[in-house]
């Protein structure tokens, strides 16, 4: 047995798992409450998760900010919506994979003079083999920790000036499949074998982790962070994935999955319910909190995560 199977094989509870089980046939609460004038920020809204949840916060008033790296669809996205609701909708062009875009995006968001009430951090992507960016950093890493650390990290500042906001992570129920927790040798699955599945819950188990320690961070200037898992829902997800990836998505996995405005509904309720507005910390299964797997608990395991993410980004010339 290896030290991390010993580490977490004794904590990890059956009942767990059931919870999860009861958790995914529940609806998502619901807040009728307009959130006129507000901002929200979302990244990831050309289709999917991204594109229902920035519809949802623009029907109920919301001034709503994209982050897309596809100028083309981002556009026909901001007219759609603000033509339909009436209210303000910009974007960001940027791929979120590729650190001087994340760092630009990070620098736009801190100079805005309005609070970022509900900022959410939804890009993501689902990759069956590994892929570098253009700057040799494995896409999983990037997207979906590098990403929300960096942009979260930036925004300090602003929090701390605004003493105002939601963060809210769109994470996964797959970050279960980082069964023994991270491999803080090999982050970038430079070493072991690659699975789609592994690597993208690895991404989001690092996301969780540094949320316990930013949280934290962020309380004393009335910020909260929270994770979620948005449902499992009929996406774009994958897309990039090949034939018979393509074909198991539209006969088994599109089968059970459902319409992603439930994971609107949730994302608009965590975001704005007056009930939440101290909640930070916590991982959602819609809008149900739900406890965490061991090794998602680990504190050790995010301080390790964190430093040598530091020494990483400090090597990329990125001080956070
Ligand atoms: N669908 C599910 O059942 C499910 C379950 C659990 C968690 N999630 C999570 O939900 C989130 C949204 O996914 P989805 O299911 O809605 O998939 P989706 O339809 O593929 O949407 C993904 C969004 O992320 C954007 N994106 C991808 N790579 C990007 C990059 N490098 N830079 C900027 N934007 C990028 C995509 O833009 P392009 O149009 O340019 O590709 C798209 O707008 C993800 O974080 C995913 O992990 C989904």
């Amino acid at each position: 047995m290896n030290s991390a199977v010993r580490k977490y094989w004794a904590k990890y509870k059956w009942s767990n798992i059931y919870a999860m089980i009861k958790n995914m046939k529940r609806l998502p609460e619901k807040n009728s409450e307009p959130f006129r004038n507000k901002l929200v920020v979302i990244t990831g809204t050309t289709s999917g998760i991204g594109y229902y949840t920035a519809r949802k916060y623009a029907s109920m008033g919301a001034h709503v900010l994209m982050v897309n790296r596809n100028r083309e669809k981002s556009e026909s996205v901001r007219r759609e919506i603000a033509e339909e609701f009436g209210v303000p909708v910009d974007h960001i062009i940027a791929d979120l994979t590729l650190l001087p875009d994340i760092q630009r995006v990070g620098q736009h968001l801190l100079s805005l003079e309005k609070p970022i009430d509900v900022l959410i951090h939804n890009a993501g992507v689902h990759l069956e083999s590994r892929r570098e960016n253009a700057m040799g950093i494995e896409v999983n890493f990037a997207i979906h920790y590098l990403c929300p650390l960096i942009i979260n990290k930036m925004l300090i500042p602003k929090y701390q000036k605004d003493q105002t906001g939601r963060i809210l992570l769109v994470s996964s129920e797959a970050y279960r499949f980082a069964v023994w927790g991270l491999d803080l040798e090999d982050l970038q699955w430079k070493r072991r074998r690659y699975t789609g599945i592994k690597a993208y819950g690895a991404g989001k188990l690092a996301q969780i982790l540094f949320m316990h320690l930013l949280s934290g961070e962020l309380a004393p200037f009335r910020v909260t962070m929270n994770a979620m898992h948005p449902g499992m829902v009929r996406t774009e997800s994958g897309k990039d994935n090949g034939k018979w990836y393509q074909w198991y998505k539209k006969n088994v996995i599109n089968k059970f999955s459902a319409a992603p405005d439930v994971s609107a509904e949730a994302l608009y309720y965590l975001g704005t319910s007056p009930e939440l507005s101290q909640t930070t910390d916590v991982f959602f299964h819609l809008t149900t909190e739900e406890k965490l797997v061991p090794p998602a608990l680990d504190l050790e395991a995010a301080e390790a995560l964190l430093i040598r993410t530091k020494d990483f980004l400090n090597n990329e010339g990125i001080i956070v």
